[in-house]
């Protein structure tokens, strides 16, 4: 019996538990009726008396021994449950951390104003409530322009009109009437044109508007710094073509086309076989605009130039639909991860 007595005593300060399982099976194993230490209580009635003194005292160690441990076993397993820290698997996978990724106008955007940084251009911002004259009448809008319609124009107030910016443009004669030459900066931001919604046009949409003015300013400078952009934006090789066009506020004014990424010129659906694709509005500032603005055109000269962002991004990322910008799918909005600048 002593040996027995050795062996259970050795198990039991031997013995851990992890769970409450363990903690059970200690108990039926060593403290329940049936279990091995009061098996040997009945034995011990077997024991000759001039052994039972002896292990008398063994036996009600050992019993002693299993209740301490128990209740330590126990207390143990409630203050790790109480303080949470349970059992903790090291070799469990981590869970995956979702990214968020950048909106691919945000993209398109950011790499714009990288280009033109690299160049001296600053970043100017503008309202989106504009007044009739920051948007129409001091960029040389006649009375009775179409823009000015109630079909193209969101209107909020008429006389005096209150209207969402048709175009950054406005932030130009902000920056005009604000500062002095020489000016170098562009503006990005968002506009609003009271437009259908389809494939191809948005009552929404974004632009970044250029503007250099200084003495001496040709349109040598404005097609050497778009050519410079054009080749930053979409590789080395990237040809550019001006085509004479009208805006009010330009004179000359042109449409740069650059040829197109996909095909590189041979003509493809992307450019509708013509092999170039329109990316921006462009001039020299008219005159006039610069006297509104409370700049000398005698002494003073500028280009300017105008951005679509959403065009400009559907043509770079072959973009077939829009509508697909303002509609936030996540399926849409995480292609373009690895697509950061
Ligand atoms: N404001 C024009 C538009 O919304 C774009 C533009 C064209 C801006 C020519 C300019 C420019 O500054 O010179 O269509």
């Amino acid at each position: 019996m002593n040996d027995r007595i050795q062996k259970i005593t050795s198990e039991i300060e031997s013995f851990v538990a992890s769970g409450k399982e363990e903690l059970e099976q200690f108990r039926l194993k060593y403290l329940s009726k049936k279990g091995e230490i009061q098996e040997l209580f009945k034995a011990f009635r077997d024991v000759p008396p001039e052994q039972r003194r002896e292990l008398g005292k063994s036996l009600n160690a050992l019993k002693k021994l299993a209740h301490e441990k128990f209740d330590h076993l126990a207390s143990t397993l409630q203050t790790r449950e109480s303080t949470n820290i349970g059992f903790v698997d090291l070799t469990r996978p981590a869970e995956e951390i979702q990214l968020g990724s950048r909106h691919p106008i945000s993209l398109v955007n950011n790499r714009i104003i990288n280009i033109f940084s690299r160049i001296g251009f600053t970043v100017s911002e503008g309202p989106e409530i504009e007044d009739d004259w920051h948007n129409f009448t001091a960029l040389n809008f006649p009375e009775e322009h179409p823009a000015r319609d109630m079909q193209d124009t969101f209107f909020l107030e008429k006389d005096p009109d209150v209207l969402l910016r048709t175009h950054t443009s406005s932030v130009q004669v902000r920056v005009m009437k604000n500062s002095s030459p020489p000016i170098r900066t562009i503006s990005p931001g968002r506009v609003f044109r009271n437009e259908a919604i389809s494939a191809r046009s948005h009552c929404i949409f974004h632009q970044i508007e250029g503007l250099y003015i200084d003495r001496d300013v040709s349109f040598a400078d404005l097609k050497q710094t778009l050519y410079y952009f054009a080749r930053e934006f979409l590789g080395p090789n990237t040809q550019v073509r001006f085509r004479p066009s009208y805006f009010p506020f330009t004179e000359p004014s042109a449409e740069m086309d650059v040829t197109c990424k996909i095909c590189h010129g041979k003509g493809c659906n992307v450019c509708k076989f013509t092999g170039w694709l329109e990316i921006l509005g462009c001039g020299m500032v008219d005159p006039n605009v610069l006297d509104k603005c409370g700049i000398d055109s005698s002494v003073y000269s500028g280009y300017a130039f105008g951005i679509g962002i959403e065009r400009t991004a559907m043509t770079l990322f072959q973009i077939k639909d829009i509508r697909l910008y303002f509609e936030n799918d996540l399926r849409f909005l995480k292609q373009f991860t690895s697509a950061v600048e």
